[in-house]
């Protein structure tokens, strides 16, 4: 969520660049639907990317799904390529991905790899402009999507590091948030004792209090309480894919355990979550069906968890020279 607020809140000082937010923050769906405008990347002003699935080079190496072919894909990213909106530099180099329904992928790799681009890309962060490639999501084409589509269509995401949101009430902004939802899937609202009454169960999962409710959100938080907080929202709205970046960063074992075994409680066959991480040990607790290893832009090697214990092993020199 920090990412989606730092915008906004930056705008404050900077009256000359538009407000924006991406698509998976609970505040996001809440301000889209008081109809503000407050995204940057329109489909307007956006480069348009309309390549063909058949004119993408098939050389590309692509980090398929699970290879069975029964399960049905839920994200197909293609040559993916993408700079920053402001410099034009290229930070996304053809990114290759598939992820079936049910499935459960981790994103490895060192820090400035180009992780946290792709998934702020997925969901349509306006820093950074799509410039080759597609992205297919539920069989749709995701890139033409605004913000608040994508996360209508069910993309959720957990940003690194979770912001406060001084003076909003946890239990409102979680409230208003799916009420956001329903009312644009054309469902009723509920009023704060239904919501407290929906909302109540979903704390065991993630361990909290529920006085944790009454709190503003992610204010005085640790930084187990923020990412038990995303699981929360997570909870709350559902998604059919959900990227988790960097989920375990700054949780003890305990919290880490709390995590998991939530996001585990979420999983169907039908959705699939996307995690990002540097450590293995998030990999113990949340079993990925494939493992992929990210480098300068690209997704360098696929393979089961594997992978991710060689890459422990012997490092990320080792992983690309193999
Ligand atoms: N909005 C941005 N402005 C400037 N540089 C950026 C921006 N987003 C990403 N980068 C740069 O792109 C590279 C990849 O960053 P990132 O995707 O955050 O990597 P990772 O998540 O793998 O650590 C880094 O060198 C980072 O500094
Ligand atoms: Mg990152």
């Amino acid at each position: 969520m920090a990412s989606a607020l730092l915008p906004l809140l930056s705008s404050s000082s900077s009256p000359s660049r538009p407000l924006c937010l991406p698509s998976n923050s609970s505040l996001f769906t809440i301000l889209s639907t008081r109809r503000l405008r407050l995204c940057c990347n329109s489909r307007k002003n956006r480069p348009h990317v309309t390549l063909r699935l058949s004119a993408i080079d098939s050389t590309a190496p692509l980090s398929k799904g699970s290879g069975d072919d029964s399960k049905k894909p839920l994200l197909e990213v293609r040559d993916l390529t993408a700079v920053i909106a402001e410099t034009k530099q290229e930070i996304l180099k053809g990114v290759n991905l598939v992820v079936c329904e049910g499935e459960v992928h981790a994103i490895m790799g060192k820090n400035g790899s180009g992780k946290s681009t792709l998934s702020k890309v997925l969901v349509g962060h306006p820093d950074y402009e799509v410039t080759r490639g597609s992205v297919v999501f539920k069989g749709e084409n995701l890139l033409d999507m605004e913000p608040e589509e994508r996360s209508l269509a069910g993309l959720f995401m957990s940003f690194q590091s979770p912001v406060e949101i001084p003076g909003v009430n946890n239990i409102d902004f979680l409230n208003m948030a799916y009420n956001a939802r329903r009312k644009q899937l054309g469902e009723p609202e509920l009023g704060p004792l239904e919501f407290y009454a929906y909302i109540a169960p979903k704390l065991d999962l993630v361990n909290m209090k529920i006085d944790f409710l009454n709190r503003n959100v992610n204010e005085g938080f640790s930084g187990g309480e923020r990412k038990r907080n995303e699981i929360l929202q997570l909870a709350v709205l559902g998604a059919d894919l959900a990227i988790l970046d960097e989920i375990d960063s700054g949780l003890d074992v305990d919290a880490l355990r709390d995590v998991a075994k939530a996001v585990n409680a979420l999983l169907t066959p039908k959705n699939s979550v996307l995690m990002i991480t540097h450590y293995r040990r998030l990999l113990e607790f949340i079993k990925p069906t494939l493992v992929h290893i990210m480098e300068d832009g690209r997704i360098m090697k696929t393979g089961d968890s594997s992978l991710a214990e060689l890459l422990e092993k012997k490092g990320y020199a080792a992983i690309s020279a193999v």
